[in-house]
């Protein structure tokens, strides 16, 4: 080894130790006779000094270094003397007095401070110099993490039985609703693999194959939209099981990750075990998305039919337009300024709503229970009824002081809308506790929705999943009313995964199929593979992948999945770093049968 130790573990036991040091030039500050460096490497920064009477070359060295160049040193661990010492750092009571430095390679001045925080440096700069942002504590501390994550998950399912087994890259399509990414068959000429958008065919095969219980780190590609928590390719963790029922994987999930939560999470708090568990349906009556931040209250309030009757035209027009009437409660708001209400209305137009009604609860009801005078602050008091504000204001349950917001649409847009006033009401009145980690589950999944441009029933999960023993019955009769086994993880309003117990019967794959729409022809070329394979003895099976890179930014505190990938691609699905996707060569594409149509303007 070029060290004898790393540039985060001298402290005073190495005292009068000799010892040699490699790393990075941090800082370095020339004082004429006495050069200070901070040296780093990935485990921390150790201050050498030199001094040009004692080590006269190492002194002439050392004031070519620069910011980032390479260099090794050799000296002895001296205490630093009372007074100078850094409490902050964990080598901070010694100093290393060099008399040996050798500079091993000069660097560029690099774009960016590497000892400045991450979030000061623009993102494009950062993934475009990527080898540079990671040299940084911050990503090289998220890279550790995600290391030891996936390392616990490895060794918990590991100890449970589960076999770790690796699927194709070079696959068929696989859908999970997302576009596939096509790789060209150059031996197969105009033929075409698809990358996994998951192992989830692979995986129901090796229940049929007997293995019982796997798992795998697995990398996934999908070619949809991006988002702060989506990457064309990200890393699942993939798991399967025989002979089980929903509640079985839940158990077995939610164990590993309280176990996990603990090992990496030292300062926070898991909000309620178990887990609670929360029907679709629920959840988005009382949060308006399928996947709640449980750390706050502020559950939406509906007042459809009690207002069903409302002269009140934005009330009227929703109603018989099949919409809602729903809202959310503003702790303390009662007194924001208008621009602040406002702001609040742009923020819901944004969802798509028309507007916003709000009504600031300045003061009690008096003892009617109406209220009067300056008691209700609104815009909209005089459109309603003294009994209708009565029943609004009861519904919401807002207290003196507080501000009801109210939105009525079309079901969609009131959800849509309303589940992120929510959680912007819980950033702006700082409800939102960080130490929490709020788990729950999301089960009785709608099996199916139905999709009006092209007039025809689509799997809400994937088609591999099974209705509920109960519904059954209605596939055919009354598919939007078939709830599936299907169950959400989801952490802090992230969804961080989801699975189901799937059909291990070829009949009812077959009936699914045909739900969907596809001809039997059409089912045998995409899944026969599948449904012969159900017919050689499938035992009942089921199962869920976790999205890796949103648990991990969520354990790390970051606000993109990006953070916690050494990797990333940007939101157009671009590598600043590698300049990909690029062209490729002529003999290229016509080795792979292949011709680029130009893109019409
Ligand atoms: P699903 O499609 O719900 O299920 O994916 C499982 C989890 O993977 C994560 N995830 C993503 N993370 C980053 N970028 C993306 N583009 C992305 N897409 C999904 C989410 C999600 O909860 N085969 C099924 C699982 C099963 O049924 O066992 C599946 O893939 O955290
Ligand atoms: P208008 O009658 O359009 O002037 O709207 C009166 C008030 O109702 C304003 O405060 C609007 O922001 C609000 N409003 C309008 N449409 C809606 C809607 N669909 N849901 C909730 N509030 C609305």
């Amino acid at each position: 080894m070029l060290k004898s130790h790393t540039c985060g573990e001298l402290d005073l036991a190495h005292v009068g130790e000799r010892v040699t040091l490699a790393g990075w030039v941090n800082r370095r500050r020339d004082h004429g006779g006495l050069i200070f460096i901070d040296l780093r490497d990935r485990f921390g920064v150790t201050q050498v000094t030199i001094n040009s009477d004692q080590a006269p070359d190492a002194h002439a060295n050392a004031s070519q270094a620069r910011s980032e160049y390479v260099i090794q040193v050799q000296g002895v661990v001296a205490a630093r003397p009372e007074g100078l010492r850094n409490p902050n750092l964990s080598t901070g009571d010694i100093e290393v007095h060099a008399d040996q430095v050798t500079i091993l390679n000069a660097a560029k001045n690099p774009p960016f401070y590497i000892s400045g925080a991450a979030d000061e440096v623009d993102e494009t700069l950062r993934l475009q110099y990527r080898y540079l942002d990671i040299r940084r504590p911050r990503m090289a501390q998220n890279l550790a993490l995600r290391h030891r994550m996936v390392r616990f998950i490895r060794e918990y399912l590991s100890d449970r039985d589960f076999l770790e087994i690796e699927t194709p890259i070079l696959l068929k399509s696989t859908p999970e609703g997302a576009r596939d990414f096509i790789v060209p068959s150059r031996l197969q000429s105009g033929k075409f693999y698809a990358l996994p958008q998951s192992p989830q065919q692979l995986k129901q095969l090796l229940m049929v194959a007997g293995i019982e219980r796997y798992f795998q780190i697995a990398r996934c590609f999908r070619d949809e939209d991006l988002r702060a928590d989506r990457q064309p390719e990200f890393t699942q963790l993939d798991l399967e099981m025989s002979f089980v029922d929903a509640a079985d994987i839940r158990a077995l999930i939610e164990g590993m990750l309280i176990a996990l939560t603990g090992a990496e999470n030292s300062r926070k708090q898991i909000k309620e075990i178990p887990f609670p568990i929360i029907e679709y349906a629920e959840a988005m009556e009382k949060y308006g998305v399928d996947r709640p931040d449980l750390r706050f209250g502020q559950q939406l309030f509906n007042v459809t039919d009690a207002l069903r009757g409302s002269q009140f035209a934005v009330f009227q027009n929703a109603v018989t337009g099949g919409g809602e009437i729903k809202g959310v409660v503003y702790p303390g708001g009662a007194n924001l300024t208008r621009r602040e209400i406002d702001e609040l209305t742009d923020f819901v137009k944004h969802y798509g709503a028309k507007g916003l009604v709000w009504i600031g609860l300045a003061g009690a009801p008096d003892a009617e229970g109406n209220f009067t005078g300056d008691a209700l602050r609104s815009q909209v008091t005089k459109f309603l009824s003294a009994e209708e504000l009565r029943t609004i204001v009861a519904a919401s349950g807002a207290a003196v002081g507080d501000l009801i917001l109210i939105v009525a649409d079309k079901p969609g847009v009131v959800a849509q809308a309303l589940s992120n006033l929510r959680l912007e009401i819980g950033k702006r009145a700082n409800l939102i506790d960080p130490n929490l980690l709020a788990y729950c589950w999301v089960v009785d999944f709608p099996l199916l929705e139905y999709n009006e441009d092209d007039q025809r029933w689509y799997a809400v999960h994937h088609p591999f999943t099974s209705a509920r023993d109960e519904d059954w019955d209605k596939l055919e009769s009354d598919p939007g009313n078939v709830l599936a086994k299907a169950y959400d993880v989801v952490l802090n309003g992230w969804e961080v995964g989801g699975g189901s117990i799937r059909i291990h019967r070829s009949d009812r794959q077959d009936r699914l199929f045909a739900r969907l729409g596809m001809s039997p022809t059409e089912t045998e070329e995409q899944f026969g593979h599948l449904l012969e394979a159900f017919q050689y003895g499938a035992p009942p099976h089921g199962g869920i992948a976790l999205g890796i890179d949103r648990l991990v930014a969520l354990f790390a505190e970051a606000t993109s999945i990006r953070d916690v990938i050494a990797f990333p691609k940007t939101a157009a699905g671009t590598d600043l770093m590698l300049d990909s996707p690029c062209s490729v060569t002529e003999a290229q594409l016509a080795e792979l049968h292949i011709a680029v149509r130009e893109e019409k303007k």
